[in-house]
């Protein structure tokens, strides 16, 4: 069996209707927090991990993210003369080697249990990661690299797991949970998004997945779940019910909803704050900027 995780998926199908105006010409992927496309985050998460083969699966109006991994000779060249290294460096995380990275459409919006389907021929028998971009996790190690080490003990099945307020768990897969043992939870069932009050406990699945190839046969029955779509958490719940194991991993760092707005500032603002080049001018303005609304109370 092989155990060895070096394909990622990464769903960038999505309209990102939550954004528009600014989606109606630019993928959600390539807004930046502070100067690094959304979706850059989920790439370095995944090299750090080990993975090499990167597929994505987009729809119509995502050609920027594909221009974005292509090389730029041109502007390389003048940052060169200009001896920018710094820059050069930076620009050096976005060229993807030819052939480390596919693209595939997804050409109905059938939900991401049918966009994680469309890469099954890439995947073939393997197991491989999945990142949804809009999850961007920050901490001293990348949470798929936590998961992987993990994983070499486990073998099966691992979603990313953090606890929710329960007012929240709606907006979730939710795990029910079995057996914990340290940052492993032994996952007993799963379901999407359940309505308040019904949710079999408050950990929710966030988005990063450790997934058998089996995984690929349950989503290609197209069962509809919540909303309608074709669900990932279902597919998952029934490897579970196949008598193949499921785990949960309590990972370590903080998760942004960068699918949302007020997730979204709340990344530009932690990672503005992180970086030497702006920390002090940015977190002046945000004391005065703070002041001001606690006086305007
Ligand atoms: C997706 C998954 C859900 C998971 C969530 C994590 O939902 O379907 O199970 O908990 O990502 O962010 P979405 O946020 O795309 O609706």
């Amino acid at each position: 069996m092989i155990t060895t995780v070096t394909k990622a998926i990464f769903p960038v199908a999505g309209l990102g209707t939550r954004f528009l105006p600014a989606t109606k010409s630019i993928p959600k992927e390539i807004m930046t927090l502070v100067d690094r496309p959304l979706i850059q985050y989920a790439i370095d998460e995944a090299r750090e991990a080990g993975i090499t083969d990167f597929i994505f699966v987009t729809a119509k109006g995502k050609s920027a993210l594909e221009d974005y991994f292509d090389r730029a000779p041109e502007l390389e060249k003048k940052l060169r003369d200009s001896n920018k290294t710094a820059l050069l460096e930076e620009l050096k995380r976005s060229d993807m080697e030819s052939g480390s990275i596919a693209y595939i459409r997804q050409r109905e919006a059938k939900g991401l249990g049918h966009a994680v389907w469309c890469a099954r021929r890439f995947i073939g028998d393997e197991p491989f990661a999945v990142l949804l971009p809009d999850d961007v996790i920050s901490g001293q190690q990348g949470c798929l690299k936590q998961m992987i080490d993990a994983y070499r003990e486990t073998g099966g099945n691992m979603v990313a797991a953090m606890q929710v307020p329960d007012s929240q768990t709606k907006n979730y897969g939710i795990i029910d949970k079995g057996a914990e043992n340290g940052r492993l939870v032994s996952v007993k069932g799963m379901v999407e998004k359940p309505a308040l009050g019904t949710a079999p406990s408050n950990l929710a699945v966030i988005g990063r997945y450790i997934l058998r190839p089996e995984v690929m046969d349950a989503l290609g029955k197209f069962q509809q779940g919540a909303g309608g779509e074709i669900q990932l958490t279902d597919a998952i719940a029934d490897q579970i019910d196949q008598g193949r194991p499921v785990h949960g991993f309590r990972f370590e760092g903080t998760r942004f909803d960068c699918g949302s707005k007020a997730g979204f500032l709340q990344a530009t603002v932690a990672f503005a704050l992180e970086r030497s080049d702006l920390r002090e001018e940015f977190g002046v303005f945000l004391d005065s900027i703070t002041h001001l609304h606690h006086a305007a109370e």
